[in-house]
Order: structure tokens, then C-alpha cells, then sequence
């Protein structure tokens, strides 16, 4: 990805940004100090290590807690309700394509009651503006506040409708708490200007967020904010999961959004995209599904080797 775009964060010292982060339950408690065991197949057996998410998990299932149906270099993949498990998990931002409730697939039943557990304050959501506004209710409740929006163009549709415009979309929809300052965010530049010079109204009166200097000069194929409009290919016809998430379309949401050495967390993470693509990235990741099937597949998309791009 670096040779296509960079973030405002590259070359900024990892454990320096990871310092600043408040105590991770689950990533600072299980990967930091303490080594884990590991099996034969890169599925580790949680050590004597996460008490906290034991007791916290056990509190809620009744049992002896849960241990991670995958876990190896910084990627752990739970098998299981998130709503069983949120509580117990923090990291540095969601990026996640809960089921939109929009087809037959037995699986795609909208999920309720899991947004007001999440941990983080920086929010990802893929989706159709249906499944979205479905949620409206539920994150004002529990004080998520909009951002900004992404629109994935696909090349091909995904329409299920005749007597309508042909889909070529889906959204993403990037949420907050608390305040907007404190959110990490490392914008994202393509290299791609064209020459010319850039002369900027004044700031309005009605403006809240922040904008670039009054005037400046792009050279040709100098760096500039990443469009929100991001065309990639959909998996269409070599996906294993339904709907499997390109890993170009969640790379630029990670770049953007979580610190280097900081963590991913997917609590419906399917055929495990987001966990992929931060691998990719060099990040942590934390992934919960309920259906061992796409476990499965996920833990074979995450045992490929990482692919470095010259
Ligand atoms: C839209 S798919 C995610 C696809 C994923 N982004 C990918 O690229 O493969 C939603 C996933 O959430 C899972 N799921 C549904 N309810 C869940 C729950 N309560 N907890 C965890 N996973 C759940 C489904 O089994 C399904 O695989």
C-alpha cells in the first residue's frame, strides 16, 4: 500500500503512539509481557494470561471462559457471539460489515445490542444507507456521532432489485465518541495532484473541522487527500464468504485510523478481511464470528504469507 499512498503517521514511532494508548485489555494484557503457547497449526492456546477476559467472558457465558480459536503474530480470532465478548475487548478502532439483514442467507439477521459494548471511540461501519440508518437508533443511544462517510465502488453490481438504479456501491460509515480531537486519525494521501494552485476561501463561520492553508501550490503527481469515493474490485466470483470485503477497500480505513502497533478489532469478522488487512498493515487485530465455517476460512486467509508490495 505505501507505494500508493501514505499516511500522516508514517515514519511516527510505534511504541511511542502505543504509549499514549489507554491500557488495551485484551491486546496489552495477552501480547505485551507475557509469552502464549502455541499449537502446531499457528492456533495458540491462551496462556494463564487473560484473566480479564475470562472472568469477564465467564461472568457472561457460565463457564470457564473462552480461548482464541486463532491466534499468532498479533492477530487473535475468537469463535463466538460478540455480544458474549465485547465487554471484555478494547483496541484502537472497529472496522467492521455486520450483517445487513437484507438477504435470505441464513446469517444476515441484523445483530442487536452490540454497538453500545464496543471499547474504542473510532468507528468503521460497512453498509447499505438501509442497514445504517437501521442502526440510527442504537447509536445515538450510546453517543456515536458521525464523521464522515466512504462510498466502495464496485466494478460489478450487487443489486437485488429490478425496477431500480443498478448498485454499484456499498458505504462506509465512520462513527466517534467523545471528542473529535482525541480520535487517532492519519489522513491519507494518494500521489496524484495535478499542477496547479490551490487558493482556499476563508475558514466559514459555520466550520468545525479543519482545513489546509489559505493557499499553496500542488505539483503533478504530488500527494493529496484521498478521495472518499474508492473503486476496487469486489471478490465477486473468487470470494469464499458471501460477502468478503476486497482488502484494498479496508486498507486506506486502517492506514487512516489506527496507530502503527496499534489494534484492529471486527466483531463480525466473517472470512476475516479487517484481521488480513492488518496483518498487511503491520497492526494488531482481534476478530469475533459466530459460525466456525468462516472461522475456518479465515485462519486460512491469515496463514498465508504477508504480501510486501516494492
Ligand atoms: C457481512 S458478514 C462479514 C464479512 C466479512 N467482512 C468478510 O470480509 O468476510 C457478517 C458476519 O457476521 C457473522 N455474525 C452474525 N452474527 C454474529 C454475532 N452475533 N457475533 C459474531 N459474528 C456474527 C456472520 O456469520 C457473518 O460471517
Amino acid at each position: 500500500m505505501r507505494t500508493a499512498m501514505s499516511t500522516a503517521a508514517d515514519g511516527v514511532n510505534a511504541e511511542s503512539v502505543y504509549a499514549k494508548e489507554p491500557q488495551l485489555v485484551i491486546t496489552g494484557v495477552l501480547t505485551r509481557e507475557h509469552p502464549r503457547e502455541s499449537s502446531a497449526h499457528g492456533v495458540h492456546r491462551a496462556g494463564p494470561v487473560d484473566v480479564g477476559l475470562r472472568a469477564r467472558a465467564a461472568r457472561v457465558l457460565g463457564g470457564d471462559g473462552v480461548r482464541p480459536y486463532y491466534d499468532d503474530g498479533g492477530i487473535t480470532l475468537y469463535l463466538g457471539d460478540c455480544r458474549d465478548l465485547l465487554d471484555a475487548i478494547d483496541a484502537d478502532v472497529v472496522i467492521t460489515d455486520p450483517p445487513y439483514g437484507e438477504t435470505s442467507l441464513l446469517w444476515d439477521r441484523v445483530v442487536p445490542h452490540w454497538i453500545g459494548s464496543v471499547g474504542p471511540r473510532s468507528m468503521w461501519l460497512f453498509g447499505s444507507l438501509r442497514s445504517l440508518l437501521r442502526m440510527g437508533p442504537e447509536l445515538d443511544a450510546t453517543d456515536w456521532k458521525l464523521a464522515q462517510d466512504i462510498v466502495w465502488e464496485k466494478h460489478n453490481s450487487s443489486g437485488l432489485h429490478a425496477d431500480r438504479f443498478r448498485r454499484v456501491h456499498e458505504l462506509g460509515a465512520h462513527f466517534y465518541r467523545g471528542q473529535w480531537a482525541d480520535v487517532f486519525k492519519a489522513p491519507v494521501y494518494t500521489h496524484d495532484a495535478v499542477a496547479r494552485t490551490i487558493r482556499k476561501k476563508p475558514k466559514p463561520a459555520h466550520w468545525h473541522g479543519e482545513t489546509d492553508a489559505g493557499t499553496y501550490r500542488n505539483e503533478d503527481g504530488g500527494p493529496r487527500l484521498m478521495r472518499s469515493v474508492i473503486r476496487v474490485r469486489s471478490e465477486h466470483g473468487h470470494a469464499e464468504h458471501p460477502t468478503q470485503k476486497p482488502l484494498g477497500i479496508i486498507a486506506p480505513l486502517i492506514a487512516y485510523s489506527c496507530p502503527p502497533g496499534g489494534t484492529v478489532l471486527d466483531p463480525f469478522a466473517g472470512s476475516g478481511s479487517p484481521l488480513r488487512a492488518a496483518k498487511d498493515a503491520g497492526r494488531r487485530a482481534i476478530g469475533i464470528e459466530i459460525d466456525e465455517r468462516w472461522c475456518e476460512v479465515a485462519v486460512r486467509r491469515l496463514a498465508q504469507e504477508t504480501l510486501v508490495m516494492a
